[in-house]
């Protein structure tokens, strides 16, 4: 079973940069014939306040002939509490009405696929109790079944166990939750978006990508990441046991550089400090 994995689309009617970046992701996408594409989240610019930005992406993402499950990002429902655009009943209500469900589970031979909404943990409430539940669920469910796990934020950045990177990835107490439940299963993959960095490696026996954006890389903008800067996708390729991906690029795609656009695309409170809650 082939399956693409895209991410960080980044498409919005009114803030057209990385609208271009489409037309060839989509041909590259009828020709590889992929049987099911994954998108990870951040598929517009902000649907998290603009539902016309989903609409419009959702459009685009509908000419694809493959079926299409997608995670949303924080710029589609927004972010941690105390964030420019926390995630709320209204911003997940619209992700709802538009997209579907900010979640899914789909079995393939030898694997469950399972997606879910990376922004809503970290919050200590309810929200964030009600998905760790159904995650935990959705994993005992897997029977003899493989399991790879798609969503928006990777679990860590430089350390399995480092602390709180704010904006990059889970913090410390949902990620032990995630990790205690990779404990009990098969968790062969978990394939992320968000940092628009491309990178490929392994924790405990579970391997780990983070797909390259298919918009935008950063510069200097914001701290040095593992990986490499580009634009692109993941092809991954599943048997009844293994899982191999392959990070490529994808031909006429712009690598565009989200500091020469930023003031444009997120413009940032004039603070300096704010800067990091811009970016990403
Ligand atoms: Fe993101
Ligand atoms: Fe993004």
């Amino acid at each position: 079973m082939k399956i693409i994995q895209i991410t960080d689309t980044h498409f919005s009617p009114t803030k057209p940069h990385f609208n271009g970046n489409w037309e060839p992701l989509l041909a590259w996408l009828e020709a590889e014939k992929p049987d099911l594409i994954i998108h990870t989240g951040d598929l517009t610019i902000d649907g998290a306040d603009q539902a016309d930005d989903i609409v419009f992406s959702l459009t685009l993402m509908r000419q694809a002939s493959a079926p299409m499950l997608i995670v949303p990002g924080n710029h589609d429902v927004g972010h941690l509490p105390g964030s420019a655009q926390p995630v709320d009943s209204t911003r997940l209500n619209r992700w709802n009405h538009y997209v579907g469900s900010d979640r899914f589970t789909q079995d393939i031979d030898g694997w469950r696929l399972i997606g879910f909404n990376s922004l809503v943990l970290g919050r200590d409430d309810a929200l964030e109790e009600e998905q760790l539940d159904w995650l935990a669920e959705a994993m005992a469910g897997a029977g003899e079944r493989r399991i790879a796990l798609f969503t928006h934020k990777p679990i860590f950045v430089d350390d399995p166990q480092e602390g709180d990177t704010g904006y990059w990835s889970v913090r410390p107490a949902p990620r032990a939750r995630l990790y205690e439940m990779m404990e009990r299963h098969d968790v062969g993959l978990v394939g992320s978006g968000h940092l628009h960095w491309a990178w490929q490696g392994a924790f405990d026996g579970t391997n780990l990508i983070w797909a390259p954006a298919a918009s935008f890389i950063i510069d200097k903008l914001e701290r040095e990441m593992p990986g490499d800067r580009l634009v692109g996708a993941v092809i991954h390729t599943f048997d009844a046991a293994t899982v191999t991906s392959e990070i490529v690029t994808v031909p006429g795609m712009t690598a565009h550089v989200l500091d020469e656009v930023i003031d444009e695309v997120y413009p940032r409170p004039a603070a300096k400090a704010e800067a990091t809650e811009a970016a990403e």
